[in-house]
């Protein structure tokens, strides 16, 4: 039984294109650790590092988000990377139940006390190994796909990320929407974000929406913003 499911040919197909070799996870763990390290160092220095609750970019960007959105309602949905909690408010009164995942234990600390509802669940994971046990109708991944290893560093990363991307979005239920957002300052950037959402299309999902915030003052800057709204068929 055992060997007949090992030399399936889907099983095949499925570790011929996802099998990482120790190096290529020794990699991936080595930007792992980095982005933890960064993380507990911005979330170190106190509560809101991202100026969610005055910057003017984050404020258009979740208003924007909140738009595309569109006063549907959910059953569940799926945050990656909630941070502090300042979209998933959002999110909690739309939804029946939310999961909001971060790697960051302090992010998730705030956060709880920020959204004080029960039908918010907090976990604390790398979404980038992280199993899904349920499926979502709506999923948010805003301003957190480029803490994951970059894709074009090399075949290693464009492994893991599709391996990443696909695992989650076997979560999405058929009709469930996907939503990205992600900000860039100059066109490289804004070449990674549009990667991002091309990679959701190549998997299948249909683009409803499409929308660029422009020039919004930062701290660092200038910044913009790419957001999309996908729909997974078959509902
Ligand atoms: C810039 S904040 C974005 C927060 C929020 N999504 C938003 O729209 O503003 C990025 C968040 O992603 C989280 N994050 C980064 N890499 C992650 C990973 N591999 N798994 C889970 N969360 C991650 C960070 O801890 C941080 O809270």
């Amino acid at each position: 039984m055992l060997k007949r499911l090992i030399e399936a040919r889907w099983v095949q197909s499925l570790v011929a294109r996802y099998d990482l070799s120790i190096l290529e996870r020794l990699m991936l763990a080595r930007h792992d650790f980095t982005a933890r390290h960064k993380l507990r160092r911005v979330f170190g220095r106190g509560a809101d590092p991202y100026q969610y609750a005055s910057s003017c970019y984050e404020l258009t960007r979740f208003s924007r988000m909140a738009a595309l959105l569109g006063g549907r309602r959910f059953r569940s949905a799926l945050e990656v990377g909630c941070a502090e909690g300042h979209f998933t408010k959002t999110l909690a009164a739309l939804c029946g139940r939310v999961t909001a995942l971060d790697l960051s234990e302090a992010a998730l600390g705030r956060a709880r006390r920020l959204v004080r509802q029960p039908h918010v669940t907090w976990v604390q994971a790398n979404v980038r190994t992280w199993q899904p046990e349920e499926s979502y109708d709506l999923m948010v991944m805003a301003e957190v796909l480029y803490y994951l290893p970059p894709p074009s560093k090399g075949p290693a990363y464009e492994k893991a990320f599709m391996l990443f991307l696909e695992r989650l979005l076997a979560r999405l239920a058929p009709g469930g929407l996907l939503l990205l957002a992600h900000g860039y300052g100059t066109a490289a950037d804004l070449a990674v974000r549009e990667d991002y959402g091309q990679r959701a299309a190549g998997l299948g999902l249909r683009r409803l929406a499409s929308e660029r915030i422009g020039e919004q003052p930062h701290d660092k800057g200038m910044l913009y913003c790419l957001l999309e709204l996908f729909e997974k068929p078959g509902a």
